[in-house]
């Protein structure tokens, strides 16, 4: 889509949308090709599909717009997507990241890049002076959630900036769990935004899917070559599959979230849990610094059952609501973060985030309300009490 004037909202329905010279099709064309024929000795635009890809580049140039960066590039999960950012730093670099994020990023930090020479400091970023006390003169890069994983924390997206600024090290934010219609980091002063595309952007619970923008075009530029190097590229067809849920983001996330508020707000209330984790609650810590960095909060929402040690047969009693890692999908999930998706932290790691067997993290999807609530309501009258 060539005109920036539109809302967010208009340009997620055209991604990709005008990319075909010869027959004009709305949906994009799939690429389905390795490789394009020469004319000549003249090689094209496109040479391999390795380097670029036409379908790809209708959601790569889509993403940039929508984020407001100078390029995309897209990777086969989000995890690919987090190790491309790592891959620009250097044997000997410090990275500081929130604490309380993705089992994934802190399991590739500590497992494979320390042994190519980085080093990792996870600290609390939602406090300022914890991320200023873990600077090093070697620190490359400021690796933010938020909210974060599983808890919903909050970080100043605009202080982290400041800090990035003032020490000369980059600040990245993976920003899966809001998306460029919640929340835009690089118009807060980050230089790269991270997504685990799988999420919220596709939506189906179908595609994995990376994806990496940059504010700087020389940086574009170096992220696209590494992506060529070292090859953990999209296939076409799952990037057509991303840009299909791409168009519905808008309308996805407003009923996700509805949905989540009058979730949040009825887990608050029921006598088997003790504690609700959402960004939409006035009692959240972060509650004001959410509310003026982003546009909505989320529909991710964490709990803490009463019954701490019943949690398998709180999620065998869902009838609706799906127990399965991930998240962003139309269909409503819940995760046991302790033994699922943050099993790689050690044990002093988990107890210091307060990451116990009691506590549940729901992806809100897109059902009627009602059922997701009745749902919730009957499995938890069981295990209520203990
Ligand atoms: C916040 C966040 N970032 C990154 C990832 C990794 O993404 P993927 O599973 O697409 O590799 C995940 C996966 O759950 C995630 O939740």
């Amino acid at each position: 889509m060539k005109n920036d004037r539109f809302h967010a909202e208009s340009m997620v329905v055209h991604i990709g949308v005008g990319q075909d010279p010869l027959y004009g099709s709305v949906s994009t064309p799939i690429y389905q090709t390795v490789t394009y024929q020469h004319r000549g000795g003249e090689l094209g635009r496109y040479d391999y599909s390795r380097t670029e890809n036409p379908t790809r580049t209708g959601l790569q140039d889509g993403l940039a717009q929508l984020e407001g960066g100078a390029g995309a590039s897209v990777f086969a999960s989000g995890m690919a997507a987090i190790v491309a950012l790592f891959h620009l730093l250097q044997q000997g670099d410090h990275v500081i990241l929130t604490e309380d994020l993705y089992g994934g990023t802190y399991r590739v930090l500590v497992d494979v890049f320390q042994n190519f020479g980085l080093t990792a400091t996870f600290v609390n970023t939602a406090d300022a002076t914890q991320v200023a006390e873990a600077i090093r003169p070697n620190t490359r890069l400021l690796f933010i959630e938020t909210p974060s994983n599983p808890h919903l924390f909050i970080t100043d997206l605009a202080k982290m900036a400041t800090l990035a600024q003032t020490h000369h090290f980059w600040l990245a934010v993976d920003n899966t769990f809001m998306t460029p219609l919640r929340q835009r980091p690089l118009a807060l002063g980050a230089d790269f935004v991270v997504y685990s595309a799988t999420k919220y952007l596709s939506g189906h619970n179908d595609v994995l899917a990376g994806a990496l923008i940059m504010r700087d075009p020389d940086m574009a530029q170096k992220v696209a070559a590494l992506a060529n190097a070292t090859g953990g590229v999209l296939a076409p067809f799952d990037t057509w599959l991303v840009m299909r849920g791409l168009k519905t983001l808008a309308v996805r996330l407003d009923r996700q979230e509805d949905n989540a508020r009058a979730i949040a707000g009825f887990l608050q209330e029921h006598p088997a849990v003790t504690d609700v984790y959402y960004p939409g609650l006035t009692t959240h810590p972060g509650f004001e610094t959410h509310r003026g960095q982003s546009g909505g909060p989320g529909a991710m929402v964490s709990f803490q059952l009463k019954a701490s040690q019943r949690q398998a047969e709180f999620m065998d009693a869902l009838h609706l609501i799906l127990p399965a890692v991930s998240l962003g999908g139309t269909e409503s999930l819940i995760t046991h973060p302790y033994t699922e998706t943050h099993r790689e932290l050690p044990d002093h790691v988990l107890s210091h985030l307060g990451i116990g067997p009691g506590l549940l993290r729901l992806s809100v999807g897109l059902e009627y309300v009602d059922d997701l609530i009745a749902d919730l309501d009957q499995a938890l009258t069981r295990v209520k009490g203990l």
